[in-house]
């Protein structure tokens, strides 16, 4: 575990830990307010995030911009990261064996940004944060306290593109999470 984001920074750069580093064009980090309230967690980079080396940059991400754009949460105000940093060949799930190699990176983001509300985006998220045997149609939507952290599972934005009615559960959800955070002065 690292004290400071540039001793994590270094430590992650050039990382070799898993079979992911062979397709990579850039590790994709994080992004974001390094001392967000919330901080929002995907699956791992697509093709447009390897190439630009941040995360949601693509079609997912202008969709996640557009939500975050009508309920009044900036960007810059949040903190974005990935399960894994470098992008699965097609796109595909992440495999656990790379998920596991990669969560301690994620795990000492978590604890430098200190987040009160993490929003996780879609199954991949959800199981490899809290629990393999969680469900993303059954629990989104519902607050999980876990330890200090309130979180907020949701469909990945990915899957909005493909079916119009988890658009708007989507928005929903966002929405709980903005409320929550007006309600407690965080910032958005
Ligand atoms: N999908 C993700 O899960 N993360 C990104 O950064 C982009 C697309
Ligand atoms: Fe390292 Fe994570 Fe990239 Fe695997 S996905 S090579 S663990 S940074």
């Amino acid at each position: 575990m690292y004290n400071t984001w540039e001793e994590l920074e270094k430590a992650i750069n050039n990382c070799q830990k898993c079979k992911l580093c062979n397709g990579r064009t850039n590790i994709v980090f994080g992004v974001g307010n390094k001392s967000a309230d919330i901080m929002f967690i995907g699956e791992g980079p697509g093709a447009d995030e390897d190439r630009l080396g941040e995360p949601f940059v693509g079609k997912a991400g202008q969709l996640m911009n557009k939500a975050f754009f009508g309920l009044g949460i900036k960007r810059e105000n949040v903190y974005i990261a990935n399960i894994v940093k470098c992008r699965p060949p097609q796109n595909r799930v992440p495999e656990k064996d790379e998920a596991f190699a990669c969560m301690d990176y994620l795990r000492n983001q978590v604890i430098l940004v200190k987040p009160k509300i993490i929003v996780l985006l879609g199954s991949t998220a959800l199981k490899n944060i809290l629990s393999e045997d969680r469900s993303i149609t059954r629990e989104r939507g519902n607050w999980i306290k876990s330890g200090d952290i309130l979180y907020m599972p949701t469909w990945h934005p990915a899957a909005l593109l493909r079916d119009e009615t988890k658009k708007i559960q989507f928005w929903k959800d966002l929405k709980l999470v903005k409320d929550k955070a007006q309600k407690e002065s965080l910032k958005t």
